[in-house]
């Protein structure tokens, strides 16, 4: 068998803040109650950075994680993506402040924005630079700061939200048997505003105005991403084990975006596909939006739900609209 160059996940990192948001806290804040927000979502808590924390610093940390478990040093890296829709600043990329805070002189960055499904976005480019032969080792990061963005009056969307980085290494390998081994993304902005931050780009820069009518807060349309969300989610079930030929017994987990618990249950229950099968740690940190899949899949691993040799897939869908999944075998 000729050998391919594939790229492999060789090692996985994340951060939480340690400052918890219980759903008692937030019916502090609005007219909500913790029966409501857990058998409508699934959320116990979520995690909020604190005020010397911002999107780089928790990436840098997440990192760093993934950097030792790779054994890798950062100055070995020669691309770092990150994946987030609440950068440090509109200008420069947060992959800006990682590369200088992570002394990875060597890494060519950028920031991509797919909402949630930006992970698995940055997974399929770093991916292809690799099987290309242009790059080597490549730091994929999923990092958010939603509580800078989240509006704690509109309780339609603050019960949802939490803040947290994820990342992975992945580097060029020539092993058949492990690495990415299918990626799919699509996208239709004719849905642009399910879940929009109206202010603060060239559209309607911040003013005043922009300040006082709460627009630089993500406004979302709750029930259409609900409906969106479980219908992609199972079409990307599908896609995925379909394309590499997989059944439900082939597939040892699925994380998906942390969403809310009832769209993972009905999506998963329509293939008949075992919930015990999906990494689900939605309870702890709410909807962390691209952070959400590198954060889970680092807790996957970590505890020994799966290791070399699983096979995973992962599978999100977020604001743009996009939707993006992805099979790799550990
Ligand atoms: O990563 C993508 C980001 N977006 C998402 O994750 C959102 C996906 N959507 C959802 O998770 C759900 O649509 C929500 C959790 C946001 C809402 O749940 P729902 O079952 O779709 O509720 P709903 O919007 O249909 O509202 C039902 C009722 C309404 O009251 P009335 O009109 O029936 O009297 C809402 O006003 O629940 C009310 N409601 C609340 N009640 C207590 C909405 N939010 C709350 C709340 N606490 N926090």
């Amino acid at each position: 068998m000729t050998r391919q160059i594939r790229a492999a996940i060789t090692g996985t990192g994340s951060y939480l803040p340690s400052k918890v948001l219980t759903n008692a806290d937030l019916e502090k804040m609005v007219d909500t109650s913790d029966e409501w927000i857990t058998r409508r979502t699934g959320i116990k808590e979520r995690r909020v950075a604190a005020e010397d924390e911002c999107t780089s610093t928790m990436a840098v940390e997440a990192a760093r994680r993934a950097c030792d478990s790779a054994g890798i040093d950062p100055s070995e890296l020669d691309l770092i993506a990150c994946a987030t829709i609440s950068p440090d600043t509109l200008c420069p990329a947060s992959a800006c402040y990682v590369q200088r805070d992570l002394g990875a002189k060597n890494a060519a960055v950028f920031d991509l924005s797919a909402a949630c499904s930006g992970f698995v976005y940055c997974l399929t480019i770093a991916r292809r630079f690799i099987e290309t032969g242009q790059c080597k080792n490549c730091l994929i990061i999923g990092a958010e700061t939603l509580s800078r963005f989240t509006d704690y009056t509109d309780r339609g969307s603050c019960i949802l939200f939490g803040d947290g980085a994820g990342a992975v290494v992945l580097q060029a390998v020539e092993d058949n048997s492990r690495g990415v081994k299918y990626t799919v993304m699509h996208a239709d902005g004719n849905g642009w505003d399910y879940i929009w931050t109206p202010a603060g780009g060239s559209k309607l820069p911040a003013s005043h105005k922009t300040v006082d009518d709460r627009l630089h807060f993500l406004k979302m349309r709750g029930r259409d991403v609900y409906k969106f969300a479980i219908e992609k989610m199972q079409w990307l079930l599908e896609d995925c084990m379909k394309a590499c030929n997989l059944s439900n017994d082939d597939v040892d987990l699925v994380v998906p975006h942390q969403v809310n618990i009832r769209i993972i249950k009905s999506a998963t229950e329509k293939l008949n596909f075992p919930l015990e099968k999906v990494y689900v740690n939605i309870d702890k940190y709410g909807n962390t939006s691209a952070a959400s899949i590198p954060i889970a899949l680092d807790e996957a691993i970590r505890s020994g739900k799966v290791g070399r040799g699983s096979t995973i897939l992962l599978i999100a869908f977020g604001a743009g609209l996009t939707w993006a999944g992805a099979v790799v075998e550990l």
